[in-house]
């Protein structure tokens, strides 16, 4: 079962990974058109998950996964309990989690998370799983790069299994794969895709900006442009000096990608195309985030960018789907009663 679904990162990688879903809650009308188009099959509760009652489902939910966004809980001087978090969405989940009582739950988040609210926000939330009932993993920050994907993402990453089942397992996490991917694994056949990137729609910058980013090399950014650039393009900030290196940044084929946001074109955060001058195309995009070519997204251009900024790279997802098969596997065998005298 797969909550806070978006255009389907999370859920794909885990149906790789072997795992078949039950259902699939998001509130986002494009991405649950993504989702239903690309998999007719899926059982896609679209709207708010405050209005799902996961009481009434009838399947045994073996794992519950999804991606929380992270909100401040309002604290009055105490110690909040699963009732007091009542409001926000981690409280829909762990009502989810209550409600359905699953194996094992997986939450991901961003590694912020760790630190937010000075580190009360993530307290709360263990406090919150272990009332529920379930004894949590020490929570990770996985580098999506040691999992074939060519992007520097990172993901917070919680796992944690039901009290009467976690003392006879052990979570294993995904080991890392030998090689790190880069762009050009992303964009030219080789051992991520069979084909290069196929063609498809993108944003263009206006033609000013188009001139200025000719300017820069691949890897390079602001500080690569000429002084008068750096003070046109810069505008107040050139003053404040700093890092800024995602400003007027370009891509490195030979490097992963850094971090995919919402947009492919932000001023603080500029994915300029390696070799062409231009933000990068919608499947560029889906391929950094290891996305299969076939799995096409519902809505504008700027809803598909949205969609696939927001996801957990699929082959990560992958990754994370096998260590919890096996888990799952390794419950499984502990509730099959032995045969045999071996
Ligand atoms: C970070 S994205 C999830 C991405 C997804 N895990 C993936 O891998 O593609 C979070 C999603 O939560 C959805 N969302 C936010 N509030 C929600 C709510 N109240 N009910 C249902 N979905 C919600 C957003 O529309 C967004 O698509």
């Amino acid at each position: 079962m797969e909550l806070f679904a978006g255009g389907g990162g999370l859920a794909i990688g885990m149906e790789q990974a072997g795992l078949e879903s039950i259902l699939l809650n998001e509130m986002d009308k494009h991405a649950c058109a993504t989702l239903r188009h690309n998999r007719p099959d899926w059982n896609v509760i679209e709207g708010d998950i405050a209005n799902v009652d996961f009481t009434q489902i009838e399947e045994e939910v073996d794992i519950l996964t999804g991606g929380f966004p992270c909100q401040a809980f309002s604290y009055a001087g105490k110690s909040l309990g699963f009732e007091d978090t009542r409001g926000t969405l981690f409280f829909e989940m762990a009502r989810a989690i209550k409600e359905t009582q699953p194996k094992v739950f997986l939450a991901e988040n961003v590694r912020a998370l760790l630190t937010h609210d000075d580190g009360r926000t993530l307290e709360t939330i263990k406090s919150v799983i272990d009332e529920l009932g379930y004894e949590l993993v020490e929570p990770r920050v996985l580098k999506a790069i040691f999992y074939k994907v060519p992007q520097k993402r990172e993901r917070l990453i919680l796992v944690a299994i039901r009290k009467d089942l976690a003392q006879k397992v052990k979570f294993h996490w995904p080991s890392p794969y030998r090689k790190v991917m880069t762009l050009r694994d992303a964009f030219y056949a080789g051992e991520l895709y069979d084909t290069d990137v196929p063609e498809s729609e993108g944003q263009l910058y206006p033609e000013r900006k188009r001139e200025i980013m000719e300017h820069v090399p691949q890897g390079g950014y602001w500080r690569d442009l000429s002084d008068d650039l750096q003070r046109e393009y810069m505008g107040g900030s050139y003053f404040l000096g700093g890092g800024k290196t995602g400003m007027a940044r370009r891509l490195s084929l030979d490097e992963p990608s850094l971090t995919l946001t919402t947009s492919p074109a932000q001023k603080q955060t500029e994915r300029c195309h390696p070799i062409e001058t231009r933000p990068l195309q919608v499947r560029e995009y889906a391929r950094i985030q290891t996305f299969p070519d076939n799995w096409e997204f519902k809505g504008s251009k700027n809803a598909a960018y949205k969609q696939i900024g927001n996801a957990v790279p699929v082959n990560m997802s992958k990754a994370l789907g096998h260590s919890l098969v096996r888990l799952l596997n390794d419950i499984e065998s502990l509730e099959q009663p032995t045969t045999g005298n071996a």
